[in-house]
């Protein structure tokens, strides 16, 4: 009897034991992120890494009474390692944001390199963790860790995730707004990738398909160029963050829900797609099951208006650009 409920009771904690690390911890997003994977009570380690920073905000976080011990890493001391070494799931927000009139592909030269040496760690130190990629441009960045990691015979496709859960909630909260709806009860699947025209919201999809043309126009618009609206009012200050954490809390608490072998857990997320593969386009973002292995399921984009068929071909040339433009980054600079 005592071993049955022993053994029960040890079920239950291993099943929600799990070290998840956060590289880019100090910065704008990092730290609202990080105290929100805090707050999940999946996370018993949270290790917070950053090039400065991220021992300040570790013992911030860490007087929360939530059952996980948090420590703060830099560079010094294989600080990177040590953050790195048995995390189950690594989010990396790393990296500069956007200022005012700038794209994200205009972060490229400076997340590239960045994002490539974490991803390098990653694979040397926890190669069997789930990666999710917020530093921008994802469209990029996903293809830079998937290089970096192939190249250590380190990468498994069903584990690499470019969060674009931002461009999911943005849709949610502006067709609300247009609907005149409680924005917590609208879904809307977005696909593509994580910029500008790459962005496809599938209003169709959703019970607000008969909306006039000019406020579709609009809302689809402002959804995919929602985050210029934060960069332009930030003025120079930077681009989404509190609605950045918001998102990618809510992505990483799925991915750990999927870990955890719980049912149904779907997310929309930009990773290795079969869904245009064919077509030179490897990474797509689509509705997919999480689960114990990391994805567990592609899911069709489903049915699509013509609108949407000529939004999701605008953005497939946008995104082979995108790709290719990661992918020739690591082979000329490893
Ligand atoms: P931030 O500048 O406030 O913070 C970035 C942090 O990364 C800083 O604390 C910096 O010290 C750290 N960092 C830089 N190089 C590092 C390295 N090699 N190792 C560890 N840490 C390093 O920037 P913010 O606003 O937090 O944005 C971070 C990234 O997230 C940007 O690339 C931004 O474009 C992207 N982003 C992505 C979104 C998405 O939907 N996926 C939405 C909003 C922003």
């Amino acid at each position: 009897m005592f071993n049955r409920v022993a053994r029960r009771a040890f079920s239950s904690t291993a099943a929600s034991n799990y070290k998840v690390a956060v590289l880019g911890a100090a910065g704008g997003i990092g730290q609202p992120l990080s105290l929100l994977m805090k707050l999940n009570n999946k996370v018993t380690d949270l290790a917070l890494y950053d090039l400065r920073g991220a021992p300040g905000v570790a013992a911030d976080v860490s007087h929360v009474p939530t059952n996980s011990t948090v420590k703060g890493y830099g560079p010094e001391e294989e600080g990177l390692k040590q953050a790195l070494s048995g995390a189950d799931v690594v989010i990396i927000p790393a990296g500069v944001p956007r200022k005012p009139g700038m794209s994200r592909d205009d972060l490229f030269n400076t997340n590239a390199s960045i994002v490539r040496d974490l991803a390098s760690a990653a694979g040397d130190y926890c190669p069997k963790a789930a990666l999710c990629i917020i530093s921008n441009p994802v469209n990029s960045t996903v293809p830079i860790v998937a290089e970096t990691l192939a190249k250590k015979g380190a990468y498994d496709p069903k584990k690499l995730f470019g969060v674009t859960t931002l461009d999911i909630l943005r849709a949610s909260r502006f067709i609300s707004e247009v609907a005149n709806t409680n924005p917590t009860q609208e879904k809307v699947s977005v696909v593509g990738g994580h910029s500008g025209v790459t962005i496809v919201p599938l209003i169709s999809q959703t019970t607000h398909k008969g909306l006039p043309k000019d406020k579709l126009d609009a809302l689809i618009n402002r959804i995919q160029f929602g985050g210029d609206e934060v960069v332009k009012a930030k003025n120079g200050a930077g681009s989404a963050t509190l609605s950045m954490a918001q998102a990618g809390a809510r992505f990483a608490g799925s991915v750990l829900n999927g870990l955890a072998g719980e049912a149904d857990v779907v997310e929309n997320s930009y990773v290795e797609n079969p869904v245009f593969a064919k077509e030179g386009v490897k990474f797509f973002s689509t509705p997919i099951t999480l689960g114990p292995e990391g994805v567990k399921e592609y899911h069709a984009i489903g049915e699509t208006s013509d609108l949407e068929d000529q939004l999701i071909a605008t953005a497939k040339e946008t995104l082979k650009k995108n790709i290719e433009k990661g992918v020739n980054f690591v082979e000329q600079t490893s």
